[in-house]
């Protein structure tokens, strides 16, 4: 008979499952060692609980008013880069297209079938939102609800997300969403490197046709794919970076906050920065 387990660990136990459910892992295997995930690899280290207030998923605030100010990318400082030593950088090789926009870099992708993540794809997703945004998200890849539905941010992470962007006074619409790769790895694991190299091209021109003020990057795997460092995200979240002459900043991906909410004061904390830079402003409280 196989013992029974404490109600805390098993309530412990369900949360955890429940969050890897809405990531789409739903097989588990036991290992015989055990292993050591590099936090760098998976999600960011937890951050310390710090004083700060709290946001919570229904309480962030609203923002209203919508005026741009300019963008000023010579004070930004750039990451040192760490560039993969077996090739150009990403920037180098992707090649300028005449008159780009959305729709030739959709059609150009067609059925795609350049890396091994095509072959347990439902549907490709290429991006949603504003082709005119200011603000354009870049997340890790599509898991199983936007691999179903061929939009990105759709499960509960993405729910969240939405949430995040309207605390930011703006709707989902008026931001632009995609992702580093454009189809849904086996299992939700991190992309891998040729898998990046191949579908990031893609996701360059999408942004430089977008040409947005800010870029935020969800997660450690846009953070390093477009500032081309292995460093890790806590090294440089909530940091202004300069990017292509645009600003570029990192924070920790929406499922992470799932797992670990008190990180969504930081998260916050860096929306607000977006929101400062964007003209974006918190309504007054009324007295
Ligand atoms: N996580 C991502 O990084 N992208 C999505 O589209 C959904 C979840």
């Amino acid at each position: 008979m196989p013992e029974s387990i404490p109600e805390s660990l098993q309530t412990k136990i369900e949360e955890r499952l429940r969050y890897y459910e809405d990531l789409g892992i739903r097989l588990f295997y036991r290992d015989r060692e055990p292993s050591l995930v590099s936090p760098e690899n998976s999600s960011p280290a937890i951050p310390q609980a710090s004083s700060v207030s709290i946001p919570e998923e229904s309480s962030l605030p609203k923002a209203k008013a919508k005026v741009a100010v300019p963008v000023v990318a010579a004070s930004v400082p750039r990451i040192a880069p760490v560039i993969a030593p077996s090739g150009p950088s990403l920037f180098e090789v992707v090649e300028k297209v005449q008159d780009d926009s959305l729709l030739k870099i959709r059609e150009d992708l067609g059925e795609c079938t350049r890396c091994k993540l095509h072959k347990g794809r439902n549907k490709l997703v290429f991006g949603d939102g504003s082709p005119k945004a200011q603000l354009v998200f870049v997340g890790e890849g599509p898991g199983a609800d936007e691999d179903a539905q061929g939009l990105p941010f759709v499960g509960r992470a993405g729910k969240l997300l939405t949430q995040m962007i309207e605390a930011m006074g703006l709707q989902r619409k008026d931001a632009y969403i995609c992702n580093v790769v454009k189809c849904r790895p086996p299992e939700n694991r991190t992309p891998e490197p040729d898998e990046v190299k191949t579908c990031s091209p893609y996701l360059l021109r999408q942004i430089d046709v977008i040409n947005p003020k800010v870029i935020v990057c969800l997660g450690a795997v846009a953070a390093k794919t477009l500032l081309e460092t292995t460093r890790g995200i806590s090294q440089y979240r909530g940091e202004w970076q300069e990017w292509r002459g645009r600003k570029l900043l990192a924070t920790y991906h929406p499922a992470y906050l799932l797992r670990n909410p008190p990180a969504k004061a930081d998260v916050w904390k860096d929306l607000q920065k977006v929101m400062a830079e964007l003209g974006l402003q918190l309504p007054k409280k009324k007295s």
